[in-house]
């Protein structure tokens, strides 16, 4: 498959996608609290998208089909959690991950927060996972090739003690959630197409306080770290433009 570049008004629906993603991210992040039952944040996001009238990207992705509209990965657990019965608790480190599609486009978009008062280790964690994600924004220019940006994710993130997961990418994003190219979080900086105005790209970075190698849980889906150290994980979907990068997962 190709790399499909989009129009600028194209850019503009998946603005528009990213918007309804961001607002609900943030209506969830209000509702993270010790005691809360994580199912909620499914439903919560279930009567979200239905006000705003866009499909839920996740529910029913891929194969088995993926559960809910949300991700939620707590702790060891790195992405693609199902949210269920499990109830938070303080200190928690809570990982979200949303995606819309509206007028045929999608947004995807991860934010991870502690629930109340972390620990030093936690709250380094989500602080390093978040400028990750900047840094690799920040690389994503026409012009430069792909591994630039995750050379510099990598380097930054190692730099701070912590690891980059392999397992799992970032992506191009536009009709379907997972378009050519991949994303890795990690370099060289010589690999991959090059980018070019007009591309649409999911960053998302998922670092682990210890070792980044992962495993699949029994029911499929979620993953979590193989030596059950933190993990967190941030992705904003971000446009390639002739004034740089163009963070369309914003409110
Ligand atoms: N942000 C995740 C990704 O890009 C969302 C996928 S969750 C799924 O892979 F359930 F839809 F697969
Ligand atoms: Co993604």
């Amino acid at each position: 498959m190709p790399i499909i570049i989009k129009s600028d008004d194209e850019i503009a629906i998946m603005r528009e996608a990213g918007s309804i993603v961001a607002r609900t991210m943030q209506k969830l992040i209000a509702e993270v609290r010790p005691g809360l039952v994580v199912k909620d944040l499914d439903k919560t996001v279930r009567k979200e998208f239905e006000t705003e009238g866009v499909i839920p990207t996740f529910l029913g992705y891929a194969n088995p089909p993926y559960p809910a509209t949300v991700c939620v990965s707590v702790n060891e657990e790195i992405v693609h959690g199902i949210p269920g019965k499990r109830v938070l608790k303080e200190g928690d480190v809570v990982s979200l991950d949303l995606g819309c599609t509206y007028k045929g486009f999608v947004a995807d978009h991860a934010i991870t927060v502690i629930v109340g008062k972390g620990d030093a280790t936690a709250v380094k964690l989500v602080d390093v996972t978040k400028r990750a994600l900047d840094i690799g924004i920040e690389n994503l220019r026409a012009g430069n090739r792909i591994g630039v940006v995750g050379q510099a994710i990598q380097e930054y993130v190692e730099g701070e003690g912590f690891g980059v997961v392999r397992q799992y990418c970032g992506h191009g994003v536009g009709r379907a959630m997972h378009e050519e190219p991949q994303v890795p979080n990690y370099g060289p900086a010589d690999k991959g197409p090059i980018l070019k105005k007009g591309m649409v790209i999911a960053i998302e970075p998922m670092v682990t306080v210890g070792d980044w190698n992962t495993k699949v849980m029994a029911d499929k889906w979620t993953v979590s770290t193989r030596d059950g150290s933190l993990a967190a994980h941030f992705e904003h979907t971000i446009a390639v433009t002739d004034n740089g990068p163009v963070v369309l997962t914003v409110p």
